[in-house]
């Protein structure tokens, strides 16, 4: 195994962001390795961008396990399977339980579309758009048992322009994910003292 820290991104959608890591790695500007995406939706895009980038794709069903214990549980086995040390949480719309969190406890990053605490939750562009707020932004934060407030490792502020529609808005937001997210994960790589997750 090489010395590059391994990394599974979890998406449920789009993907984006998986792909703006994707290319990062690839350029070498973020020193890391995608040992595989960890996907719960059959269709979703960012299998197929997955593909693109030659990562491993593990595609589990949740509604195939009778507990989410269950379904965690098979993911931490095959996430230890692949020596997977860092969890990137890319647009993965489920909650993970404190079983999952504690295996991987302290190396679980998330981004959330929004200057936490404000909006937090699965619609946090809408919620800012909706509430008529100048500015939200973006979050990268460590995944605690507590949604959306673990530690924050990187936020930038994003205004809203009284001509954005929720359409424009969301653009821009995810034009600063895609910069933020590499980023915050590079930085978090580095200060972070490597030791496998046994
Ligand atoms: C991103 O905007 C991410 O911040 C958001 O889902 C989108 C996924 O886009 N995550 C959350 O709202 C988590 N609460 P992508 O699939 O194109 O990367």
């Amino acid at each position: 195994m090489d010395a590059k820290p391994r990394l599974a991104v979890f998406c449920s959608g789009n993907g984006s962001n998986f792909e703006a890591i994707a290319a990062a790695v690839k350029k070498n500007k973020l020193r890391a390795r995608i040992a595989c995406l960890v996907c719960d939706k059959p269709g979703a895009r960012a299998v197929e961008r997955a593909h693109r980038y030659q990562v491993p794709v593990v595609l589990v069903n949740p509604k195939l396990f009778s507990s989410r214990k269950d379904y965690e549980k098979f993911i931490v086995r095959v996430l230890r399977n692949q020596g997977v040390e860092v969890v990137i949480l890319a647009g993965f719309m489920r909650i993970l339980t404190p079983h999952f969190i504690r295996a991987y406890q302290g190396k679980i990053l998330n981004i959330h579309p929004s200057y936490l605490p404000q909006f937090k939750g699965a619609h946090a562009i809408r919620d800012a758009y909706e509430a008529g707020v100048r500015e939200t932004g973006v979050t990268v934060h460590l995944v605690t048992e507590d949604v959306d407030t673990g530690p924050i490792l990187a936020q930038e502020r994003v205004k809203i322009r009284p001509s954005d529609t929720l359409a424009s808005l969301e653009k821009r937001i995810h034009a600063v994910e895609h910069r933020l997210y590499p980023a915050a994960i590079t930085a978090f790589l580095k200060s972070t003292p490597f030791k496998k997750i046994k």
